[in-house]
């Protein structure tokens, strides 16, 4: 999501930006702010569902702006269409009480070695049964 000054040098805060430098946000920086995601090390989904969810301009991985990202609204009802369908079928439960190390995986963070899981519920579909375990990795 990183944008290059041209032209004119660019005014942002008490800053002026010069011509040809590029100025890239952080989303990683600010979704450790305690002011805007408080607790922001701790894996608490809820967080956008209350009226204090993050807003527009502190949530961003999609970009912003004329040139934010074209797919996020699919990208969205995509990941909703998914889990959905995972949890009206199952219910699952960490396998291990602390989770793995956290590495980066591309551009984004994830488990170190995937996740193990249990299935809480036995699948509506499909004959795993309650308790089996299964490995949810993702490529690298
Ligand atoms: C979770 C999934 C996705 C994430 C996190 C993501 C993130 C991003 C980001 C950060 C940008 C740069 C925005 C900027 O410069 O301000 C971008 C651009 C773009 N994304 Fe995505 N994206 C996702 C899924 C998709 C999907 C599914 C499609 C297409 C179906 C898509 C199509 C595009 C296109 C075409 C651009 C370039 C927009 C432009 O330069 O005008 N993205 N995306």
């Amino acid at each position: 999501m990183g944008r290059v000054v041209c032209g004119e040098p660019f005014a942002l805060g008490e800053y002026v930006i010069a011509p040809g430098v590029e100025i890239n946000p952080s989303i990683r920086t600010i979704q450790r702010r305690s002011d805007l995601y408080p607790q922001p090390r701790q894996f608490r989904p809820e967080r956008f569902l209350g009226p204090d969810a993050p807003d527009t301009y502190t949530w961003v991985p999609f970009g912003g702006g004329t040139r934010r990202c074209l797919g996020a609204s699919f990208a969205l009802m995509e990941l909703r269409v998914v889990m959905r369908r995972i949890l009206e079928r199952t219910e699952l439960q960490p396998a291990a009480k602390d989770l793995d190390k956290v590495q980066f995986r591309a551009i984004t963070l994830a488990p170190r070695d995937g996740v193990q899981v249990l299935q809480a519920r036995p699948p509506v579909v499909g004959d795993q049964g309650a308790g089996a375990r299964a490995q949810l990795t993702t490529p690298v």
